[in-house]
């Protein structure tokens, strides 16, 4: 790994690590980015929401960490998980890595889980139901949490891409036995992923070690930068690139120390590595409620633009939800991801690639939705006028095609 990559902005969550090519104008980032005060230790503005108050939450560097812990914890090995067949890859790899047998179940066009369908799956062996929330928006969780309770099954809720998000005043995470957080995709922070045991309690949880400090640091330095090209105009993007370059060097030494996020497969050389503490003074300087009063604001508003050119998959913000992203479906990926980073878009190639653990053809609807899902950004630091860019950028990205 080179300098390049160590000082690289934090990789896209729920993709492959890619960025903007050099030379282009970065102004809708896929994720928020990193303020200087951030970084300044505090007494944390208000009680941190769910699950970061529950007090046996557990904090590791990935959310895979957590799975895997679970999956241990549990004594999953050799036993049967129903699972969705569309999903990232790194979280059944966890599961996998623990002995894990999983049963694939399908999810419909609009992401959408049909608890027949699972129920329909349950055999002999199964031990639990895996259930993900997409881009925030809410599974079935009643529907499957009284199915796990009529058949004594465990329930486990991955929140990864859903932190912050409720039903109504309900906050996802608190239905299943089990909840998986992924941190680092809703907030600034450099790594994190949280696991909250329900049932059973976390004592068996290993608490992990912290991680090498080069680890934190180089991810930090790149949002620092990302959020100075963003935020800073000309002069910010000036100081990223030269910032950048001096820094290759200096960060020479630290190659092979880095654990980058956003990474597609499971490490077990990781798997011992908890939270750092630079994550947790970054969740100590967040203002919970109006990220997701923005997040909100900002689905509405390109919900509003584009609805009839590039409508989401999700058509309806129900009340508590956090969006992730602006999830929308295109013919041709590469080359509407092309002409949206070419304006500065970041928009994230969801999930493209299959894991080989599915077999080609069984789930045509998750594979189709793996070819033609990209996600555009609708994070907490995009203002009204951001967004109102990026909504004209989609919008010619999407008659471009026609
Ligand atoms: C649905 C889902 N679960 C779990 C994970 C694992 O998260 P982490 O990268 O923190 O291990 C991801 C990562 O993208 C994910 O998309």
């Amino acid at each position: 790994m080179d300098g390049k990559e160590l000082l690289e902005r934090k990789v896209s969550p729920a993709a492959q690590p890619r960025g903007i090519e050099p030379g282009e104008r970065l102004f809708a980032p896929a994720i928020p980015s990193l303020s200087p005060w951030m970084l300044l230790p505090r007494r944390p503005r208000a009680a941190a929401p769910y699950p970061l108050d529950d007090p046996s939450v557990r904090f590791y560097y990935f959310a895979r960490n957590g799975i895997y812990a679970l999956a241990r914890l549990w004594g999953l090995a050799g036993r049967e998980i129903l699972f969705p067949a569309y999903f990232h890859g790194v979280e059944l790899e966890a599961l996998l890595a623990a002995g894990v047998r999983p049963k694939f179940y399908p999810v419909g066009p609009r992401m959408q889980v049909d608890p027949a369908e699972v129920v329909a799956r349950i055999g002999p062996d199964t031990r639990a139901i895996y259930l993900i929330h997409y881009v925030g928006f809410p599974g079935p969780v009643d529907e499957l949490a009284e199915v796990c309770r009529e058949r004594e099954l465990l329930f486990v809720e991955d929140c990864a891409l859903a932190l912050l998000s409720c039903v109504g005043d309900r906050p996802l995470g608190t239905f299943g036995d089990a909840a998986i957080f992924c941190l680092y995709k809703t907030l600034p922070t450099p790594n994190g992923g949280a696991v909250v045991v329900r049932r059973g309690g976390p004592l068996g949880l290993p608490p992990g070690e912290q991680p090498p400090l080069a680890s934190t640091l180089a991810p930090i330095l790149g949002s620092l930068l990302e959020g100075a090209e963003v935020r800073g105009g000309a002069a910010g993007r000036l100081l990223r690139s030269s910032v950048r370059l001096a820094a290759r060097s200096l960060t020479r030494p630290l190659r092979g120390h880095r654990v980058p996020t956003g990474t597609q497969h499971f490490d077990r050389a990781h798997v011992g590595l908890a939270m750092s503490h630079l994550s947790r003074v970054v969740i100590g300087s967040q203002d919970f409620a109006r990220i997701v009063e923005r997040r909100r604001r900002n689905y509405f508003h390109l919900l509003g633009k584009l609805r009839g050119i590039a409508p989401p998959i999700f058509g309806e913000l129900p009340p508590g939800v956090c969006p992730l992203f602006y999830p929308l479906q295109v013919g041709d990926k590469a080359s509407a991801l092309a002409r949206l980073r070419a304006k500065g878009v970041d928009a994230v190639d969801f999930w493209r690639v299959a894991h080989p653990a599915v077999p080609a053809g069984a789930f045509p609807e998750a594979e189709s939705l793996r070819r033609t899902v990209l996600e555009i950004p609708c994070h907490q630091d995009l203002e009204p006028a951001d967004v109102e860019r990026i909504s004209a950028c989609v919008a010619k990205a999407v008659e471009d095609r026609r």
